[in-house]
């Protein structure tokens, strides 16, 4: 339904933890419908130099067993933004604020409303990957 106010976000979402879940949860509340663009498996290689421990299948099914979450589309570009809000007709775009001012320029590019929120306190998933790699030690 056009009616409904639709929300979107990116990430990469590996190793799914508690600061993910938090941001789709507060992400839903600004809309009725919340899209996803989940980072595949060459985006984050080629853009980000990540490896993801959780494949891009694997990850968009945990994402799509998560309540808050009505669709996963794949991100494999920075410029896909501006279209894709275009075409799911989205009104609110929201990142974690380690992204703060960067889609700003958004706000000119495209109707939706821009929002950056808090990140949740002491969790990331680099921050797992690296607490796994010291208990081995
Ligand atoms: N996020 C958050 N709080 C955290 C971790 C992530 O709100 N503690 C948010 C990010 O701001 C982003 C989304 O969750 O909007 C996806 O983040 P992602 O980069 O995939 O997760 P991180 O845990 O930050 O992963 P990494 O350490 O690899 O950057």
């Amino acid at each position: 339904m056009l009616s409904m106010k639709r929300v979107i976000t990116y990430g990469t979402f590996d190793l799914l933890h508690y600061g993910h879940i938090n941001l789709l949860r507060r992400a839903k509340e600004y809309g009725d419908y919340l899209i996803v663009g989940l980072s595949t498996d060459e985006f984050n290689w080629d853009e980000k130099q990540k490896k993801c421990y959780f494949s891009y299948e694997k990850r968009k099914q945990l994402l799509e067993a998560i309540r808050y979450v009505d669709l996963v589309i794949p991100e494999q570009s920075w410029d896909q933004k501006v279209t894709d809000i275009a075409e799911y007709h989205v009104d609110t775009f929201v990142m974690g604020d380690d992204w703060q001012g960067k889609f700003d320029y958004l706000r000119d590019k495209t109707s939706a409303e821009v929002i950056y929120l808090p990140r949740t306190a002491e969790i990331s998933t680099t921050q797992i990957k690296a607490d796994l790699r010291q208990r081995r030690k």
